[in-house]
This record gives C-alpha cells, sequence and structure tokens, in this order.
C-alpha cells in the first residue's frame, strides 16, 4: 500500500461510491481526507468510516454556492497544514435522454458538477500545492465509445471535457512537479448505477456484459485502488494519461 502519511487529499464526490471507496483508500494509507458531497447523512457515513476523513457539505450545482464552498475547503486543508498534496474529481450526476430531447437544464447541471466544480476546486487549492502532488479526474468510457443505453450526449459531453482538461493540466502544470490523470471507469456498481442492476434491466445488463471480457462490473473498492496508484509516487512519470478501468470493455 502506498504511503500517504500527513498529505492532504481532496475529494470531490467523497460522500459515496467510487469517491468514498477512494477516501477510505488514501486515509487507510495515512492521508488526511477532504471529502466533498451534498447529502449530510452521505457525508456523515464517509466520515465515520476513518478517523482521517473530514468533510465539507456543498452543492456543486450552485453557482452560488462555490465561493463559500471553496472557502470553507481552503480554511479547512490549511487547518491540517499548509501544503495539499492530491486532487480528485469524483463528483457526478447523470440524466439520460435521446439527444433531441435533452433538457438544457440537466446538461448545465452536469457540466457544473461534472467539469466546472472540478476545474474551479483544484484551481482553488493550486497555491496551496506549494510541493508539487497529483491529480486525478473520474471520468468514464461514455468519453470514448457513443450509443450506451439509454443514451446520454450530455453526459458524453461532459466526461470528454474531463480527458481533455486531463491532458491541458498534465502539460501546463508538470513545471510544478503536479501530475495530473484520468481514469476511465466502465459499468461500477454504485448509486449511480444501482437501479442497472435490477431485474427490470436484466437485459440490458446482460447485453451490456456481453460486451465485457470479465464479464461483471466492477466495484468502488477496483477503482479506489487506482486511484491510489496514480496519486502515489509509485506513478512519479505517469502524467497525462487515461487509464481505463472497464474489464476490458474498450479492448472488444
Ligand atoms: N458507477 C459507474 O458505473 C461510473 C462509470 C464511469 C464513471 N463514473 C463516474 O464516477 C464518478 C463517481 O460516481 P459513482 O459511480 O461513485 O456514483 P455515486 O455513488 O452516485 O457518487 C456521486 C458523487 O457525486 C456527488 N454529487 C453529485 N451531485 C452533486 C452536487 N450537485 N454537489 C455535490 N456533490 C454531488 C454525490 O454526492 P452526494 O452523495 O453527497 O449527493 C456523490 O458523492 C462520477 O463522476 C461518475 O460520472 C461512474
Amino acid at each position: 500500500m502506498a504511503d500517504f502519511d500527513g498529505k492532504i487529499i481532496l475529494i470531490t464526490g467523497g460522500s459515496s461510491g467510487i469517491g468514498r471507496a477512494s477516501a477510505v483508500e488514501l486515509a487507510k494509507s495515512g492521508a488526511f481526507v477532504i471529502a466533498i458531497g451534498r447529502n449530510p447523512a452521505h457525508l456523515r457515513e464517509t466520515s465515520a468510516m476513518h478517523e482521517n476523513i473530514y468533510t465539507v457539505k456543498a452543492d456543486l450545482s450552485d453557482e452560488s454556492a462555490m465561493e463559500d464552498a471553496k472557502n470553507e475547503i481552503l480554511k479547512l486543508a490549511k487547518r491540517f497544514g499548509s501544503t495539499v498534496f492530491g486532487f480528485v474529481h469524483s463528483a457526478g450526476v447523470i440524466y439520460t435522454e435521446p439527444f433531441e430531447s435533452f433538457r438544457k437544464h440537466e446538461l448545465e447541471e452536469m457540466f457544473r458538477v461534472n467539469v466546472l466544480s472540478g476545474f474551479e476546486i483544484f484551481r482553488a487549492i493550486l497555491p496551496l500545492m506549494r510541493s508539487g502532488g497529483s491529480a486525478v479526474f473520474v471520468s468514464s468510457i461514455d468519453a470514448f465509445f457513443g450509443a450506451t443505453e439509454p443514451p446520454s450526449s450530455g453526459y458524453a459531453l461532459t466526461k470528454g471535457a474531463l480527458v481533455s482538461l486531463t491532458n491541458a493540466l498534465a502539460s501546463e502544470l508538470g513545471e510544478k512537479n503536479i501530475r495530473v490523470n484520468a481514469v476511465i471507469p466502465g459499468l461500477i456498481r454504485t448509486a449511480m448505477t444501482e437501479d442497472f442492476f435490477s431485474d427490470e434491466f436484466a437485459a440490458q445488463m446482460e447485453k451490456f456484459l456481453s460486451r465485457v471480457p470479465l464479464h461483471r462490473a466492477g466495484s468502488a473498492d477496483e477503482v479506489a485502488k487506482l486511484v491510489a496508484f496514480l496519486l502515489s509516487e509509485d506513478a512519479s512519470y505517469i502524467n497525462g494519461d487515461a487509464i481505463f478501468i472497464d474489464g476490458g470493455y474498450h479492448a472488444r
């Protein structure tokens, strides 16, 4: 297990699923984790999972709440020390609609939560990443493969934007010794996808899994291990990469 002893790492979407699993994985390796989420009960459950996990409640879809959220995050980070090491952007929301009927307010909410909030929070903590560091953006196979069922061109757009942002920041921040990478999960069993595992979607699930060489969904813990690896010194020369964690879906 990598050593994050005393390092401060911020995680958006730290209250559930992949972000929560990453928070626990990193806290177990010695990091001080600041988990950002919206749902107070989810945040309480997450902080109860490890004594090194602290939480900030923020609705990342609400532009007017962003300043307060950033201030609270910075205040908390400074309480633990003056230097932040890592950033994970896992907050995400999905609406599925055919392209023709996509609702603008849902597109805007996805763009705010999935892309802009990560952009803004990373930028806010950058001055505290004085000794270098590492960031991971959680994208999706939808950034690369169209026509998932049900379709969501809007979600794919936001997840593709994260890959572009990863590339741009990896080259821009390299001189500060800050590495930036993305993970590209396939189907992972979390609150976001739980409905898909019900009998109602059995046929679609079977169709999807027939394209996955390992023929199963992944777990949040499996993604968290990749996130922790990318943040760690073991990945010290990996920068600007986008790594699939999808049971081989992308290989078919
Ligand atoms: N599960 C998959 O199959 C899969 C595949 C590819 C990519 N991903 C991506 O993985 C990331 C994590 O998703 P997950 O599967 O772990 O789902 P999840 O368990 O539903 O987690 C989503 C997280 O985003 C947070 N969030 C959503 N809207 C928010 C808002 N307005 N303000 C603040 N936080 C907000 C949630 O906070 P609260 O719980 O506090 O509301 C939660 O912590 C997402 O970016 C998702 O797009 C997931």
